[in-house]
C-alpha cells in the first residue's frame, strides 16, 4: 500500500508515519513536507536514515505538478493530508498563509487525486471548525460549522471543499474531525510544551483570559490510531469526531504541568485573551466507535506525564527548533502580552 502523507515533519504527521510504519507492515510512505517553521525532519530522522518503506519529499501541497508526479510515480493508493498552518494566534497575526495551504493546498490535492483517481483521500480536520460551546453539550458532526479564527475558518473551507468534492464528482474523501492533541514532537508554541519548557526555564506562564476555557485533550497516539482506523475502513463522504474524554479548564492543566515539574503557581501570569478565544470544546465520539470502533485508551494523567518525560529526555530536539522564524514569533507576540 503506497501512502502519501503530508505535513510528515509536523507534530501529528511524524507520530502518524511512525504508527503506519509500526502498525501496517505492508505500507510504504511518502512524506510531503514543506517544512514551513513547524516542520522538522529531524523528528523523523531515525527513519530517514534506516527505514527504506519511507521517502520524504520537500515541497507544497498547493504545487500542482509536484502532487501529481508523486501520485503517478508512486502510484499512490492513499493520500491523508495532514499539512497545514495549525497556530490560532499566528491566524490572528496574520493568515494569508492559513489561507494559502489550507484552503488552496487542500483543494489542490483534492484535485489532483480526482483527476488521477486516487481511490481514498482522508482530510484531517479539527473540533474548531464546529466553533465554541457554552458550558455543556457536546459537538456532533451534524453541528453545524460556525469557525471563530482565521484558523478554524481556512479549515472549515477545506472541509466544505471536500464535502463538495464527494456530493459533486463522487470523490472518495473522508474527514475526521479531532480535538487538541497533546504528546511527544509537539512545536512548542502550543501550551502544554509551551508552559513546560516555560516553567523549566522559571519564566511566566501565560494564561489567556482567567485560564476558564475548557479543551478536550486527546494523546496523539489514540488520535493517530483513529485516522488509520478512517482510511483503513471509513466510509467514503463520512465525517468522524476523534475526542478524548478529557475536558479541562486551562488554568487546571497549567497547574497539573507546575506540579508534575515541581515549579511554582506563581509562574502563572494572567494576560489579555485572546480575540474570539472558543470557550469550550466536547465531542461525541459515538460514530467512530460504532463504525470504526474506536475509543481513545490513554489518560490525561498518563498522557501528559509520559509527554512531559519525552520532552525532558529530548533537549536536543527541542533546542534546535527553537531559532529563526519560531523565535521571532515568540518574541513578538508574547513582549506584548507578559
Ligand atoms: P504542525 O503545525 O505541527 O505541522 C504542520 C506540518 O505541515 C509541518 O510539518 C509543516 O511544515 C507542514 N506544512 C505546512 N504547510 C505546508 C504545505 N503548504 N505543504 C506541505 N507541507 C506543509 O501541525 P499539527 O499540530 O501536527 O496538525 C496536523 C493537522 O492536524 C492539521 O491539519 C491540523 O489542522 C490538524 N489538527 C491538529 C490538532 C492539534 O491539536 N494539533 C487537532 C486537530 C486537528
Ligand atoms: O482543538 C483542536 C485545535 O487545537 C487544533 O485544530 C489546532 O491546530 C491546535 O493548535 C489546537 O488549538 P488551540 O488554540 O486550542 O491550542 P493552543 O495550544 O494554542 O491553546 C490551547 C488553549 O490554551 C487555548 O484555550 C488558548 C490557551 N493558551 C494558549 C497559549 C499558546 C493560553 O492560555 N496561553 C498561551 O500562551
Amino acid at each position: 500500500m503506497n501512502i502519501l502523507v503530508t505535513g510528515g515533519c509536523g507534530f501529528i504527521g511524524c507520530n502518524f508515519i511512525r504508527y503506519l510504519l509500526e502498525e501496517y507492515p505492508q505500507s510504504n510512505v511518502i512524506n510531503l513536507d514543506k517544512l514551513t517553521y513547524a516542520g522538522n525532519p529531524s523528528s523523523l530522522k531515525d527513519l530517514q536514515e534506516n527505514e527504506r518503506r519511507y521517502t520524504f519529499v520537500h515541497g507544497d501541497i498547493a504545487d500542482k505538478e509536484l502532487v501529481s508526479r508523486l501520485i503517478l510515480d508512486f502510484g499512490l493508493e492513499t493520500i491523508v493530508n495532514f499539512a497545514a498552518e495549525t497556530h490560532v494566534d499566528r491566524s490572528i497575526d496574520d493568515p494569508s498563509e492559513f489561507i494559502t495551504t489550507n484552503v488552496q493546498g487542500s483543494y489542490n490535492l483534492m484535485e489532483c487525486a480526482r483527476k488521477l483517481e486516487v481511490p481514498r483521500f482522508v482530510h484531517i480536520s479539527t473540533d474548531e471548525v464546529y466553533g465554541s460551546l457554552g458550558p455543556s453539550g457536546v459537538f456532533t458532526e451534524d453541528t453545524p460549522l460556525a469557525p471563530n479564527s482565521p484558523y478554524s475558518a481556512s479549515k472549515a473551507a477545506a472541509d466544505l471543499m471536500a464535502r463538495s468534492y464527494y456530493k459533486t464528482y463522487g470523490f472518495p474523501v473522508i474527514i475526521t474531525r479531532c480535538s487538541n492533541n497533546y504528546g511527544p514532537y509537539q512545536f512548542p508554541e502550543k501550551l502544554i510544551p509551551l508552559v513546560y519548557l516555560r516553567a523549566m526555564e522559571n519564566r511566566q506562564i501565560p494564561v489567556y483570559g482567567r485560564g476558564e476555557n475548557i479543551r478536550d485533550w486527546i494523546h496523539v497516539r489514540d488520535h493517530c490510531r483513529g485516522v488509520a482506523m478512517a482510511m483503513e475502513k471509513g466510509r467514503p463522504g463520512a465525517i468522524y469526531n476523534f475526542g478524548g474524554d478529557a475536558e479541562k479548564k486551562n488554568i487546571d492543566v497549567v497547574r497539573s504541568i507546575l506540579d508534575f515539574v515541581g515549579k511554582s503557581h506563581g509562574l502563572i501570569t494572567f494576560v489579555n485573551d485572546r480575540p474570539g478565544h472558543d470557550l469550550r470544546y466536547a465531542m461525541d465520539y459515538s460514530l467512530a466507535r460504532r463504525e470504526l470502533g474506536w475509543e481513545p485508551l490513554t489518560s490525561f494523567s498518563e498522557g501528559l506525564a509520559s509527554t512531559l518525560s519525552w520532552y525532558a529526555e529530548n533537549k536536543d530536539w527541542i533546542q534546535e527548533l527553537q531559532t529563526g522564524a519560531y523565535r521571532e514569533f515568540m518574541d513578538k507576540w508574547y513582549k506584548e502580552r507578559c
